[in-house]
């Protein structure tokens, strides 16, 4: 009989918090309704007491949201459990998500208190929280670290308390796979009320083995996986969703278990999470990596042809990748390209399909074939990004091998249309020297990076900045045919979110 695994997407959260990876309410809420499509069971949306942002991103899920559960995180405190429940209230199904440390490096070094004192605050966050609802979860903070012994006393109090899920994080990806499989099985035997809840994992990959420590865990009887789309998370990341899924779905001999996820919609997701945030996916990475499916040895091509069986292990289509996709052209009308993006997932007003329609004419004239991944760039850029303080107008760039590269620019500064021009060392650094001008920034260039979306010489460039000012980290994202332009679009997206980011401080607690 195969058991049923709770899937609990913390993209919104834990993912949030990997470096430069911030997200505005309207992306968050474009992100919260794919993952509800893609069949989470849980979606934590995020920490409300973290800023007034995020309040008002987790609120504005929770009334979206009508088949996953919300989630919304606090410590263990009265104001933060209020305020976590001030924004899920409205939810269909909300979950509190309280959390405090056990590890004796965290009570010693973090908390300054005592076992007893962690066990007390645990209770009562429990029992305050399940005044509010009954759907409530527990998590030990670095629970993989901490004495064995201690963490089953928590756990058992917390489930004495009302809590319905106890979480046994991986906090700072330290557990090997064998260990923390026994460490769940000690878990399972040793705290007597565990059959009143649902053991979960959330696992951290600074080893490289989030994926592997998960599904011993789950071999060992653990019921919930928390994991991240494409594994973005703090620092090396958290599980990644879409390698557990894919597990238990390829080896069900091994795992008689099954997700409810619709295994079609991780593409779609992976792409989405990396556009919103700026994270490109490692070619290389599993399920979701642009190699993760391309056969480059005679041997293995040979194979594949013969029998995709040979040397694939999972279907491309099973993980949304269609072989057959549908393509659009200068001559598709506005029905066609209203129905394929609701394939895709996108249902637009008129209004924005307006707008989406204009940008797609405009890149059809440029490029033959528009597909998927060009109309997801569209949405991204054309609707998601609507709080907009600088926008790109107009680009012109003069270079070659005997011209000293000028650009000259015009944005949209907070609504006012301005104009300037600046020389640098090559034609994207003459761009850049004219929008920090014009925007009045002294951003950091830590990172550029191109690539193309699709195949061929006609396809859109990719570019991906990460900036810094005054100690804020922002990743910018900006695609095009003309790979200058695409530059600038993602150098004034960077500066859009260092924009949100100063004017929505985050307060991150240093319990994270
Ligand atoms: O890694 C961690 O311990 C967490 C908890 C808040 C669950 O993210
Ligand atoms: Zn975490």
């Amino acid at each position: 009989m195969s058991e049923r695994i709770y899937i609990f997407d913390t993209t919104l959260r834990d993912g949030e918090q990997s470096p430069g990876a911030s997200m505005n309410t309207g992306e968050k809420l474009r992100l919260a309704t794919q993952l509800e499509k893609l069949g989470v069971d849980i979606i934590e949306a995020g920490f409300p007491a973290a800023s007034e942002g995020d309040f008002e991103a987790v609120s504005q899920i929770a009334k979206r949201i009508r088949n996953a559960e919300v989630a919304g995180l606090a410590r263990t405190s009265k104001a933060d459990i209020d305020c976590a429940w001030g924004a899920i209230q409205h939810a269909a199904k909300p979950r509190i998500h309280t959390f405090i440390a056990t590890s004796d490096i965290h009570l010693t070094h973090k908390l300054r208190m005592g076992r007893e004192e962690v066990i007390a605050a645990a209770v009562d966050a429990v029992r305050y929280s399940r005044t509010l609802t009954d759907n409530v979860e527990f998590s030990a903070e670095d629970g993989s670290r901490s004495d064995r012994d201690f963490l089953c006393r928590v756990f058992e109090a917390a489930i004495e308390a009302g809590a319905t899920v106890v979480n046994l994080p991986d906090t700072v990806g330290y557990a090997i796979p064998e260990e923390f499989g026994q460490l769940v099985k000690y878990v399972m035997s040793h705290v007597p009320n565990i059959g009143k809840a649902i053991l979960s994992v959330h696992c951290h990959n600074d080893l490289g083995l989030a994926t592997s420590n998960t599904l011993a865990a789950l071999g060992a009887g653990a019921r919930q996986a928390e994991v991240t789309i494409n594994g973005i998370g703090e620092r090396a990341g958290n599980t990644s969703l879409e390698e557990v899924v894919m597990a238990l779905h390829t080896r069900p001999n091994f795992f008689p278990m099954n997700s409810g996820i619709r295994t079609e919609q991780i593409h779609p997701s992976s792409r989405l999470v990396s556009m919103i945030t700026g994270i490109m996916v490692q070619p290389n990475k599993a399920i979701v990596g642009a190699n993760a499916f391309a056969h480059e040895a005679g041997i293995h091509q040979d194979g594949v042809l013969k029998n995709p069986m040979t040397y694939e292990i999972m279907k491309p289509e099973t993980v949304g990748l269609s072989t057959s996709r549908l393509v659009l052209g200068k001559h598709s009308g506005r029905h066609a390209l209203r129905t394929h993006l609701k394939d895709l997932g996108y249902d637009l007003s008129d209004e924005e399909l307006q707008l989406v329609f204009s940008k797609f004419k405009e890149l059809a004239d440029k490029k033959k074939h528009v597909v998927d991944e060009d109309l997801e760039v569209i949405v991204t850029e054309g609707i998601l990004r609507t709080a907009e303080t600088f926008k790109l107008e107009y680009l012109h760039v003069t270079c070659g091998t005997t011209v000293l590269p000028m650009a000259s620019v015009q944005l949209t500064v907070n609504g006012r249309s301005v104009r300037g021009a600046g020389y640098g060392n090559g034609p994207i650094d003459a761009a850049f020297e004219s929008i920090a001008k014009l925007t009045g920034t002294e951003a950091e260039l830590l990172r550029f990076s191109v690539s193309a979306i699709t195949g061929g010489t006609d396809a859109l460039g990719e570019v991906t900045v990460r900036l810094r000012e005054n100690g804020l980290i922002a990743l910018g994202k900006g695609a095009d045919p003309d790979i200058i332009t695409a530059s600038a679009k993602a150098y004034i997206n960077g500066l859009n979110r260092l924009e949100y980011l100063k004017h929505h401080p985050v307060n991150r607690s240093e319990a994270l």
